[in-house]
C-alpha cells in the first residue's frame, strides 16, 4: 500500500488569515530596568558583525579554555561554534552561582495537590543532589563521557538534576516527554544506543496519580526488539518511602535510586571539561518521513544561545522569579526552564500538573504565593485558560513584568487577552518563534526596543536573518503579503549539529532544498530550511502560518503524520490510514484520521476504538485523534497515492481544489457527505 500524499495539504495552507494589528508598547517601567534597553545592540548584532556578535552571548558562560575560532564553516552545513573552547554546562548552571547565592532557589517544585508542600531546591542543594547522582551514574551505571542515556521522566526536580548530572559527566542525555508511550520511548532508546533508563513510579496529572513505571517495562521491551539491551532501569519514587505503581520492579535490572544514592552521600565529581562541539543532550522530534530524529545540541554553542536570548528576550535577571509553564520533556524546557534560566542564576518554577487543576486560577495562585514575575507559556494554555476563568487572574495579587508565549500561532484576540488580562496591561509580552532543532528563539521582538504586535512573532532574533522564499528560491519581499517558506541565511550558535547518526537526512531536510552550492564553504550558500510557512509584513515583522510539511502541530506538539498512520496500521482491520490537520479554536490544530477497512469488514465504533487506542500505545495519549472517520475508499491519484490533500480540505470544509485527475473522483463526494454531514 502507498501511503505517500501526492500533495500534502499542510497547517500553513489551512491557517487562519487574520488581519494586520498595530502595536503594543512595554510600560517606561519595564523599559527602565529591561536588559537589553540600549538601542546599540541592534548594531552590535547587524550582519556586518557576523559571526563575531556571538560572542557577546559567548562571554555570559565561563570557559575553561577560550576558543580560537568562533565559526568554522569548513564542513558545511555542519557549523562549529566556538571551536578550541572548553567548558562544563553544569558548572554553568550550577557551580558558578555558589559563591554568590548559595542560598537563593535554584528551583522551585510545585506538586500538583494543593496540600503537598512546595519544595525549594537551593543552588547549594543542587549542588549536592547534581554531585551525588553524577557519581552514581558513573560508578553504579558505569557511565562515561560520550554514553547516552534515556529519561523518561514526568515534571519533577529529580529531572533537571539527572539532566544537571549527564552534563558535568559529559554524558549526553535523552529525555523523552513523560506522557510519550513506552513504545515512543523504546523507539528512541534504540536510536540513541542507551543502556540506562531513568524513570519514575508515577506522578500526579489531572487529579489523578498516574502509574508511569508500565511504560520503563514496555520501552526496554520495545528497545529490545529494536536491538537495544537495557540493563539498568533506575526508578525515582514520588513519594519518599513508597512505591506508587502497581508495576513489579524487574529484578537485576530495576532499583529504586534512593536505595542506592545513599552510598555516594557527600560525594563531589569534578565538571569535565568539554570541548564547545561535544553534543549535550538529543532531543527527538516527529520528521516529514519516518522515525523521529534525535536532534543534537552541542555545550557550547547552544548553552551560550540560550542563556543569551534568556536574558535579552527573556528579560532574565539573577533577581527574578521565572516561571516558564511548560513541559521539560520538550526543547522549551530545555532551554528555558532548565539551561537557559540557570545559567543565568535565577529561580527557575517547576509545576508537575494541569495548568487548569484544580481549577482556572491554579497558575494565578502559584503566581502569587511564589511572587512570579516572568511567566512563559504556550497559546493552547492561554486559550484553554481564557475560557475556563476569563476573569480569574484579577481575583489573584501577582504582577508580570514579562510574559512569553511560544509554539504555536497566537490569535490577536488571544493575546490581547493575554496581555490585558493575565499580564493586567503591565507585562510586555513576547511571542518567540523557534523549534526543537534552533535550540533556541529566532523571530521575537526585544521586548524593550521592538514594539509587540499581536498575532507576529516579530523580526529575526539578534543575530538571525530570516528570508522567505518561494518554492524556486526567489525572495518574497515583505510586505508583498505573499506567503512562502521561512528560512534563515546565516548559521546560530544554538542551531543543533545534527541528526543522532543520519547525516544525510540532516543535510536533505533542513538544507538541501535552497542550497546554492553543495560544494561551497560560504555559509551564505546554506539557508536552513526551517519547514514553516510565514509572511513577512512592511515592517519586517513574520507571521508564521504552521507547517508546510506532513506535520501536525496539536497543541504545540509536533505529530508526524507518518508516525500517526503506521500507529494506525498495527490495527488488523486497518487497510489505509491518513491523518490530515483540522483548525481547532481550544488546540490551534488537532488531528482527525480517515481510516479504510480490509475487504469485507464492516465499519463500527469498535474499530474506531481501536484505532485510538493504537496511537496511545505507539505514539502516547497527546496524539489522539479528535475523530477516527471510516470511510469506503480513499481519494487516490492513478498511481495510487492518497491524495491527503483532498481529505484535509473536506474535514477543514475547505476548498478541496482540483480532482479531476484522481482515479476516483466519486469517493469525495462520498466522503463529504459522510463527514460533513455528522460535524
Ligand atoms: O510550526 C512552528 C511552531 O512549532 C514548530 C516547532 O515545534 P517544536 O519543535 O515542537 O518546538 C516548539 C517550541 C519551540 C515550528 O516549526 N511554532 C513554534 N513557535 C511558534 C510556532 N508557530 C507560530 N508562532 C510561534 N511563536
Amino acid at each position: 500500500m502507498n501511503i505517500e500524499n501526492e500533495i500534502p495539504l499542510s497547517e500553513a495552507q489551512i491557517a487562519v488569515h487574520w488581519r494586520e494589528e498595530g502595536y503594543f508598547s512595554p510600560s517606561p517601567k519595564f523599559i527602565g530596568q529591561a536588559n537589553a534597553s540600549d538601542p546599540s545592540i541592534l548594531e552590535r548584532f547587524a550582519e556586518d558583525r557576523f559571526p563575531e556578535c556571538f560572542v557577546e552571548y559567548a562571554e555570559l558562560l565561563s570557559w575553561d579554555t577560550y576558543w580560537n575560532t568562533v565559526l568554522d564553516t569548513s564542513d558545511p552545513p555542519f557549523w562549529k561554534w566556538f571551536v578550541g573552547g572548553r567548558l562544563n554546562a553544569c558548572y554553568n548552571c550550577v557551580d558558578r552561582h555558589l559563591q554568590a547565592d548559595r542560598n537563593k532557589a535554584a528551583l522551585i517544585w510545585v506538586p500538583e495537590p494543593e496540600d503537598e508542600p512546595t519544595r525549594v531546591v537551593t543552588y547549594q542543594e543542587l549542588y549536592r543532589q547534581v554531585n551525588e547522582f553524577a557519581a552514581l551514574l558513573r560508578e553504579y551505571c558505569g557511565l562515561k563521557t560520550g554514553d547516552r542515556v534515556t529519561f523518561h521522566l514526568p515534571m519533577v526536580p529529580e529531572l533537571p538534576v539527572a539532566m544537571l548530572a549527564c552534563a558535568r559527566l559529559g554524558v549526553i542525555h535523552s529525555e523523552v516527554f513523560g506522557g510519550f508511550s513506552g513504545t515512543a520511548c523504546g523507539g528512541r532508546i534504540a536510536d540513541s544506543g542507551s543502556r540506562v533508563l531513568i524513570t519514575m513510579d508515577a506522578y500526579q496529572r489531572g487529579g489523578q496519580l498516574i502509574d508511569h513505571k508500565v511504560k520503563a517495562d514496555e520501552a526496554v521491551a520495545e528497545a529490545a526488539r529494536n536491538g537495544q539491551e537495557v540493563d539498568k532501569v533506575l526508578v525515582f519514587r514520588r513519594y519518599p518511602d513508597k512505591y506508587s505503581s502497581d508495576t513489579p520492579m524487574v529484578s537485576g535490572r530495576d532499583v529504586f535510586v534512593d536505595d542506592v544514592l545513599p552510598e555516594y552521600r557527600g560525594r563531589v565529581v569534578e565538571p569535565v571539561s568539554m570541548p564547545a562541539e561535544a553534543p549535550l543532550f538529543l532531543m527527538y522530534t516527529s520528521g516529514t518521513t519516518g522515525r523521529p530524529k534525535g536532534c543534537e545540541h552541542s555545550t557550547g554553542g547552544y548553552l551560550a544561545y540560550v542563556t543569551g536570548t534568556s536574558k535579552y528576550y527573556q528579560d532574565i535577571h539573577p533577581e527574578d522569579t521565572y516561571w516558564c509553564c511548560a513541559d521539560i520533556g520538550w526543547i522549551t524546557g530545555h532551554s528555558y526552564i532548565v539551561y537557559g534560566p540557570l545559567s543565568l542564576g535565577t529561580t527557575s518554577v517547576l509545576y508537575e500538573g494541569a495548568p487548569t487543576y484544580p481549577d482556572a486560577g491554579r497558575c494565578w495562585r502559584i503566581a502569587e504565593r511564589l511572587h512570579v514575575d516572568i511567566f512563559h507559556t504556550a497559546p493552547t494554555t492561554i486559550r484553554m485558560l481564557r475560557k475556563l476563568g476569563p476573569d480569574e487572574p484579577a481575583k489573584y495579587d501577582y504582577h508580570f513584568k514579562h510574559m512569553t508565549t511560544v509554539g504555536e500561532p497566537i490569535e490577536p484576540e488571544v493575546w490581547r487577552w493575554y496581555h490585558q488580562v493575565v499580564g493586567k496591561g503591565e507585562a510586555a509580552v513576547v511571542d518567540t518563534w523557534w523549534q526543537t532543532e534552533t535550540g533556541g528563539f529566532l523571530g521575537s521582538t526585544l521586548p524593550a526596543l521592538q514594539p509587540m504586535k499581536p498575532g507576529s512573532c516579530g523580526p529575526g532574533a539578534l543575530g538571525i536573518y530570516p528570508v522567505i522564499y518561494d518554492e524556486d528560491g526567489g525572495t518574497v519581499e515583505p510586505g508583498s503579503g505573499r506567503a512562502g517558506n521561512i528560512c534563515i541565511r546565516n548559521p546560530w550558535p544554538g542551531v543543533f549539529q545534527g541528526i543522532w547518526h543520519q547525516p544525510e537526512r540532516f543535510v536533505d531536510t533542513y538544507y538541501r532544498k535552497y542550497c546554492r552550492d553543495k560544494d561551497s564553504k560560504d555559509w551564505h550558500d546554506w539557508p536552513y530550511f526551517a519547514g514553516d510557512g510565514a509572511v513577512q509584513a512592511e515592517d519586517g515583522y513574520f507571521r508564521i502560518l504552521g507547517r508546510v510539511d506532513d506535520v501536525i502541530n496539536v497543541a504545540g506538539h509536533r505529530l508526524g503524520t507518518k508516525e500517526l498512520e503506521s500507529a494506525c496500521l498495527t490495527v488488523d482491520e486497518i487497510a489505509e490510514a491518513a491523518a490530515v490537520p483540522v483548525v481547532d479554536e481550544d488546540r490551534g490544530r488537532v488531528v482527525e484520521m480517515y481510516v479504510s477497512l480490509k475487504p469485507g469488514l464492516r465499519p463500527g465504533k469498535e474499530v474506531e476504538d481501536k484505532v485510538s487506542a493504537a496511537i496511545d500505545r505507539e505514539i502516547g495519549k497527546i496524539a489522539r485523534p479528535r475523530h477516527v472517520w471510516i470511510v469506503s475508499d480513499m481519494p487516490k491519484t492513478r498511481s495510487g497515492k492518497i491524495m491527503r490533500r483532498v481529505i484535509a480540505g473536506i474535514s477543514n470544509f475547505a476548498d478541496v481544489g482540483d480532482v479531476s485527475t484522481l482515479a476516483n473522483p466519486e469517493i469525495v463526494d462520498d466522503i463529504r457527505h459522510h463527514v460533513q454531514r455528522a460535524k
